[in-house]
């Protein structure tokens, strides 16, 4: 069975029971700003666990892209992956714990004919914030799991959630399947986790936010959620009884590739390759560049990371392209270009950080300072400043470098956080007539961006005044004269078109549905605003936004762009006026 496959089965089996499909939401969140990728199929749906009510009813299904950086150092073993993809149901105060696992265990055995003696369950022991969950172990045994099969586990194991620091959360179970090919990986007796139903019925609250050491609070949600999380290569590797998720493709594909280029062959190191670069392709292709902030950051590192392994297996010359050319993508050709940009970045910084070394390492700076000093102004990575310590023979203390390199991270993000944080105000200055032009402006502008450039553009950043617009997007490279003269141009012909702006009020999916631009939709809750330029079968521009806008494009006179420059790695920024 391939995972496509496994994925239309998934959708059905819970369609037919009543549940509505949803798309898969981008792999940067829009509702959390506490972290930076989406890693679970729940984190779209955070509101409508606290009790929202979802546009599409108390039922869904999907497919979610995921990204856990967290056991990056399990990457390469069988079973773990850096982006993955997760099968999904909710029963979002429709359905509990019986039903849910009834239904688990019907797709797993009914559907899937996977044999239940393979199968053993862990669910939660109880503690002094929630109880045992007896009513999950007696319905695991009602269905024919033996007892000796079900494992009461405590927190650490079977508790999940909430996927930022606070939100909803409760007990699990979590179902393993074991043969002799899948190891001993799983907690419960062995096997290999393959599924995971959470019961989430509490809201982990932070009590005291203030004070240094901080207490959280288990309270009853209003309603009693079931989210659940199967993991779909796992599956699919399973079902096709081979032994690790680099043998199903297309990770297989990429893994043989990988072989193929490599003089020095280690299995291990080419399925980190195989494992980051396909997570990096991903991120880039939901609009993340490679940077040394957040989600930026972390592409980078796994690009660089990638790069590495490529070096010690002797890959020779530029590589990134040839694998992620092997990965089925909409905007592959930009992503392929971002990849190589940055393969190019890292060659000249390893160069330049190794000559470096020889000259600065023994100024009068401690390890972690220096270390930090070879990554702030070079980009010279942590990893490699200690291996390039190991191979000196200088002995040094990781966990204290890594620590006090962190320390001055952290300072150094703050500081230009607060740097930015005065000057920076995104959106609307006011509602003054000029104001709203701008504003219309700013959509068409954003869509001629999109035309001109490729759908990797996204808004990353909007300053309105009564004088000028500015727009940053997420792009890479200095825009030409001729890109600059055709996005100009075609803003213009749609002010001259005279067409019409309609606002609609709708739920988030059926704008998600319309492809309605909107990465600011977490600002506006359930129900959106969509602006649409020009009629519905042929329209120039759709956004969600709260607007307010003029009606017709002819009321914004003549657009001219008036600068272009960087603002950050990976994003423009260009401002403009109506004259
Ligand atoms: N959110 C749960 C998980 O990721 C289902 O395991």
């Amino acid at each position: 069975m391939t995972t496509k496959e496994l994925k239309e089965k998934y959708l059905k089996f819970f369609e037919e029971r009543g549940h509505k499909i949803i798309s898969s939401a981008s792999l940067i969140p829009e509702n959390d700003p506490t972290v930076l990728f989406t890693t679970a199929g729940m984190h779209p749906l955070v509101p409508y666990l606290l009790g929202e009510k979802h546009p599409m009813g108390d039922k869904l299904v999907n497919v979610q892209k995921c990204i856990r950086t967290g056991d990056i150092d399990m990457v390469g073993d069988d079973w773990h992956l850096t982006f993955f993809e997760m099968l999904g149901n909710w029963g979002l105060g429709s359905y509990w714990k019986e039903e849910s696992i009834k239904m688990s265990f019907d797709f797993l055995i009914k559907e899937l004919n996977l044999p239940i003696e393979k199968l053993s369950v862990s669910v939660f022991a109880g503690d002094s914030d929630a109880p045992k969950d007896e009513v999950s172990a007696k319905t695991w045994e009602s269905l024919g799991i033996l007892k000796d099969k079900i494992r009461f586990l405590g927190k650490e194991d079977n508790w999940w959630g909430p996927a930022g620091k606070s939100g909803p959360c409760g007990p699990c179970t979590e179902i393993f399947y074991d043969s002799a090919c899948h190891g001993k990986s799983g907690v419960a007796g062995g096997g290999v986790e393959i599924w995971n139903n959470v019961f989430m019925e509490y809201n982990k609250k932070i009590q005291n936010l203030n004070t240094k050491v901080q207490t959280f609070e288990y309270e009853p949600l209003k309603q009693k959620n079931v989210d659940t999380g199967m993991g779909v290569e796992r599956t699919t590797a399973i079902l096709n009884n081979v032994k690790s998720v680099y043998e199903i493709e297309p990770l297989k594909s990429i893994v043989g590739k990988i072989k193929e280029l490599s003089e020095i062959y280690d299995e291990r190191g080419a399925r980190i390759i195989a494992d980051h670069i396909r997570a990096s392709v991903f991120i880039i292709s939901d609009g993340i560049m490679p940077s040394n902030v957040e989600q930026g950051y972390v592409l980078r590192r796994l690009i660089r990371r990638a790069i590495r392994y490529g070096k010690k297996l002797g890959i020779k010359g530029s590589f990134t392209h040839k694998i992620a050319g092997i990965i089925e993508i909409e905007n592959k050709d930009f992503v392929i270009e971002q990849l190589t940009q940055e393969e190019e970045k890292f060659g000249k910084t390893l160069e330049k950080g190794l000559k470096e070394f020889e000259k600065k390492f023994f100024a009068e700076k401690s390890l972690s300072e220096t270390a930090f000093y070879f990554f702030s102004t070079l980009g010279f990575p942590l990893e490699m400043f200690l291996e390039e310590l190991k191979n000196k023979g200088i002995k040094y203390d990781e966990g204290k470098i890594q620590r006090e390199f962190d320390e001055q991270l952290k300072g150094h993000q703050e500081l230009s956080r607060t740097a930015t944080a005065g000057k920076f105000k995104s959106g609307l200055a006011d509602n003054s007539e000029q104001v709203v032009k701008y504003h219309t402006a700013t959509h068409l502008l954003l869509a001629s961006l999109r035309k001109v450039l490729g759908n990797h553009i996204f808004q990353k950043g909007s300053n309105i005044t009564a004088e000028r617009l500015r727009f940053d997007f997420s792009h890479s490279e200095k825009l030409t004269k001729e890109q600059l003269q055709q996005v100009e141009d075609m803003v213009n012909e749609q002010i001259q078109k005279s067409l019409l702006i309609c606002c609609e009020e709708m739920s988030l999916e059926e704008a998600k549905k319309k492809n309605a631009m909107g990465i600011f939709e977490n600002k506006y809750g359930d129900r959106v605003k969509v602006y649409t330029v020009g009629n519905e079968k042929d329209k120039f521009s759709c956004e969600i936004c709260s607007g307010p806008h003029v009606t017709n494009t002819n009321q914004l006179g003549h657009f001219k762009i008036t600068k272009e420059e960087a603002s950050s790695s990976g994003v423009r920024r260009i401002k403009a006026i109506l004259e």
